[in-house]
């Protein structure tokens, strides 16, 4: 099979390179690609023929999508709708990764596939008209919503509470928003065994178990045994520009109903990661 990934010098894109790795696999960073040009979204389609493409390329600043809102919404729902055409030009198959901030967060329980949408931010809005211009534009397409990505590349929360918590030792955390985190080095491989079945629609796909951020990083700094004075705080008293869920836990509903394999407990894939990017 040969797969095409954009975004592919992201966190996600890397670890989906080597997910891939079995199959004839090409990557574009932002640098060779810049999904907001049609053109070149269209011509690489094209050029490189591929049987699956997996779009991981977005603007995913949360806090400054709200400022940069035209950017917002040229890369994560234009750029979306330039992949998902180009795909149908193509013939080719597409996974487009999403969020669980297209849903509010006011939820008592886990969202499904099946719940309805309301995001609250630029970000989730601009992802969410992503999904929509995909489902419109192409059938054969697997829409996987993801929370709280962690990979060994790039910038991501269990990075930076290693740094501010070995620069400050003393760190206040939101103790209440509730989300998966979700790392991806087990994401990769699973959207990968999703996108072999043949199977089109809209999946939630995160690893198993949830926490709060508070919760998260008292996790991180036990495993990579860093001593940290934590104390929780809260959304509002943390002031960030952008809304975000209070509940962003993804029910993977339907990842269990058409027999696909859960991710693993996120704990065990925290420990994982410190490993990898800490050496401890
Ligand atoms: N991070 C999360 O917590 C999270 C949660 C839920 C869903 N997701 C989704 O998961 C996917 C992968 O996210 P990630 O965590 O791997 O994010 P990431 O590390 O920020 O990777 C996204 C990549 O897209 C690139 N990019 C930005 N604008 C582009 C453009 N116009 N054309 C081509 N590439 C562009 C970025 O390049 P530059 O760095 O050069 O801008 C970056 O390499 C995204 O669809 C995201 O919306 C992420």
């Amino acid at each position: 099979m040969r797969v095409l990934v954009t975004g592919a010098g992201g966190q996600l894109g890397h670890d989906l390179l080597a997910a891939f790795s079995d199959d004839e696999v090409v990557g574009l960073g932002h640098g060779e690609l810049d999904v907001a040009r049609e053109p070149a979204v269209v011509a690489a389609v094209r050029d490189h023929a591929p049987d699956l493409v997996v779009h991981a390329a977005a603007f995913t600043k949360v806090d400054a999508c709200e400022e940069e809102t035209d950017t917002a919404w040229r890369v994560n729902a234009l750029g979306s709708w330039w992949v998902a055409r180009a795909c149908a030009l193509a013939g080719a198959p597409m996974v487009y990764v999403s969020t669980d901030y297209v849903f509010d967060g006011r939820a008592d329980r886990p969202y499904t596939e099946f719940d309805a949408t309301n995001p609250q931010s630029v970000y989730g809005r601009t992802k969410e008209a992503g999904e929509q211009l995909v489902r419109r534009t192409l059938p054969a397409h697997y829409i996987v919503r993801t929370s709280w990505v962690q990979g060994a590349t790039g910038g991501n929360f269990v990075k930076t509470m290693l740094r501010l918590g070995r620069e400050r030792g003393r760190l206040s955390v939101v103790d209440d928003q509730t989300g998966s985190p979700t790392f991806t080095f087990d994401l990769a491989p699973a959207i990968r065994r999703l996108a072999v079945t043949g199977r089109f629609g809209t999946y939630h796909l995160t690893n198993s178990g949830s926490c709060t951020w508070f919760r998260f990083a008292r996790a991180i700094f036990d495993t990579a045994g860093v001593e940290v004075e934590l104390h929780p705080t809260d959304t509002a008293t943390f002031g960030a520009p952008a809304p975000r869920p209070a509940n962003s836990v993804l029910d993977n509903l339907m990842a269990r109903l058409t027999g696909l394999e859960p991710l693993p407990p996120w704990d065990a894939s925290l420990k994982r990661l410190i490993a990898e990017v800490d050496g401890s």
